[in-house]
């Protein structure tokens, strides 16, 4: 049986946003601060070029903020990477790492998130790791293989319900408009749980097990009733502020 937890609703802005972007934050934490309280922790992660723009925007109102990767290595020669400890100076309290854009893009194996997940822990950041199949894996059965291998390979031996947040992103639900069911989401989330729990015992009965992949305002109250379902990791619908509050409203 889970544990109750409190939900994570993040926003991942990917490669967008510039400084007059945070006119979303600035209405996001207007809508926070109304009369509705969701019953969830809000995150925005936006370029790192915006981390400390937003977080100042976001002071002293319930939004924290993320970065989208970091480095394993605390500094040195790495041009234009940034280390877990640059995005915690820069005011971040979370950092994805990783997400499976980074995993294509820049050929990220398991052992190297796992190595930045242990980064995002040794800098005092929360690390959202996340997992997901791709449509062919799908196709041909092998889902739940595909995860348990991902979260065995990519979760430190020492993480916590504290320091670690799982994101479960189908890659094929990922900016395209489809989700996988309910049914399927709760499959494989209780999936997570399971491995979860069978490696960190009661941390992985509470650690938060995010949903990600065309995540709306229309199907987010769906998807969030989910069983084992303790948030969401938005793309698209992040960026502004009316339809994240959407899927915020989700918790209200
Ligand atoms: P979309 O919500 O745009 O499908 O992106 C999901 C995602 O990749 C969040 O990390």
């Amino acid at each position: 049986m889970a544990a109750r937890v409190k939900a994570l609703v993040a926003g991942n802005w990917k490669m967008n946003g510039v400084r007059a972007s945070k006119k979303e934050v600035t209405a996001l934490a207007r809508k926070l601060a109304g009369k509705t309280k969701p019953a969830c922790d809000v995150l925005i992660c936006p370029p790192a070029t915006l981390v400390t723009t937003l977080k100042e925007v976001a002071k002293g109102r319930k939004i924290a903020i993320g970065g989208q990767d970091c480095h394993a290595k605390q500094s040195g020669a790495h041009t234009g990477d940034i280390s877990a400890e640059m995005l915690k100076d820069a005011g971040a309290a979370y950092v994805i790492v990783g997400h499976s854009e980074r995993r294509a893009d820049h050929g990220e194996t398991d052992k190297i998130v796992r190595a930045k997940a242990e980064a995002a822990y040794r800098a005092g950041l929360v690390a959202i790791i996340c997992v997901g199949e791709t449509e062919d894996e799908r196709d041909a059965g092998q889902t739940l293989k595909v995860i348990r291998t991902q979260l065995k390979g990519s979760l430190p031996d020492g993480a916590t319900a504290k320091t670690t947040v799982v994101a479960y992103e189908p890659v094929w639900a990922i900016g395209t408009g489809r989700t996988p069911t309910s049914d399927d989401v709760a499959k494989v989330h209780a999936a997570i749980r399971k491995a979860l729990e069978k490696r960190f015992g009661a941390e992985g009965t509470k650690m938060r097990i995010l949903y990600g992949g065309s995540v709306k305002p229309s199907n987010a109250s769906e998807l969030m009733a989910v069983p084992n379902v303790n948030g969401a990791l938005v793309g698209g619908a992040s960026l502004k502020a009316d339809d994240f509050w959407g899927i915020i409203s989700a918790y209200a």
